[in-house]
């Protein structure tokens, strides 16, 4: 979400139906068949599994629809489409609705590896596979209903706690060892291998009042990860007051960042 952008929404027809170029179609290809290659042993695997479920097609760009149809089975939630940027009122209220809003456009061919904006193949690939997880589905819903009550000030700290999990989260198993399940992790091929293999950024285990007192960028590979033990956790938070606990970090106060300001990277 930010104030402007260059990518242009794909708006659907009077049938719902929205139309991509076969360039837009080949793009999907190529990118979830090389991220379907780096997944296995990165991903944790209620995403493998959850992503089987979806039983995504690799030639074409699928129908919002299409995979509304599987998130009402397993949870209720569906898939809104939206234009590339929506505010934060509008975010929330879709949530807290179980619809998850994606932005429908693709990105061109030479964003293949960096993409300032989430786009449809981040959406779908990347978030709404976990959505068929009952525990997953009532964080993500329970956080958009603490969205839409919050107060706007409150909104960027609560911010917080979706960018830590739902975009860049990993877990940590004894049997599996460190994988990802973070949207942003594993529909990005340079982030996935990075946030688990790096040695440059600090792996955290996860405490939502933590997490909610560290900054981030979202224009950078992240500098800090948030590591849960089990989906279970996100459904302890799910029954949280998270208000209150936006009012306990405040108390404590923010976290100095890990990373340089934009304007020095820029500079
Ligand atoms: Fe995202």
């Amino acid at each position: 979400m930010g104030k402007g952008t260059k990518y242009v929404a794909k708006v659907p027809d009077d049938k719902g139906f929205i139309h991509y170029t076969d360039e837009e179609h080949r793009i999907w290809h190529e990118l979830i068949v090389r991220q379907k290659r780096v997944l296995p042993g990165r991903a944790c695997n209620e995403y493998i599994e959850a992503l089987a479920r979806l039983d995504m097609p690799e030639d074409r760009i699928p129908q919002c629809e299409e995979i509304s149809r599987v998130l009402r089975d397993y949870t209720g939630w569906e898939v809104a489409p939206v234009p590339a940027l929506i505010n934060f009122t509008d975010f929330f209220n879709l949530l807290a609705n179980k619809r998850f809003p994606a932005a429908t456009f693709i990105r061109t061919r030479d964003e293949m590896e960096y993409l300032q904006e989430p786009d449809i193949f981040h959406e779908v690939f990347g978030h709404t596979p976990l959505l068929t997880d009952p525990r997953f589905a009532a964080f993500t819903h329970a956080y958009g209903k603490a969205g839409a009550a919050a107060r706007k000030e409150d909104r960027p700290m609560l911010a917080r706690l979706y960018w830590f999990t739902v975009e860049f989260g990993l877990i940590h198993r004894p049997q599996e060892g460190l994988r990802t399940y973070g949207a942003g992790v594993v529909s990005s091929i340079g982030e996935t291998t990075y946030a688990l293999e790096s040695e440059i950024p600090q792996r955290k285990p996860f405490d939502p009042v933590d997490v909610l007192r560290t900054p981030y960028r979202i224009d950078i590979f992240q500098t800090v990860y948030f590591v849960i033990e089990s989906f279970d956790t996100l459904f302890e938070v799910a029954q949280m007051d998270l208000l209150a606990l936006i009012e306990q970090a405040r108390r404590l106060g923010m976290h100095a960042p890990t990373f340089p300001p934009k304007e020095a990277v820029s500079a």
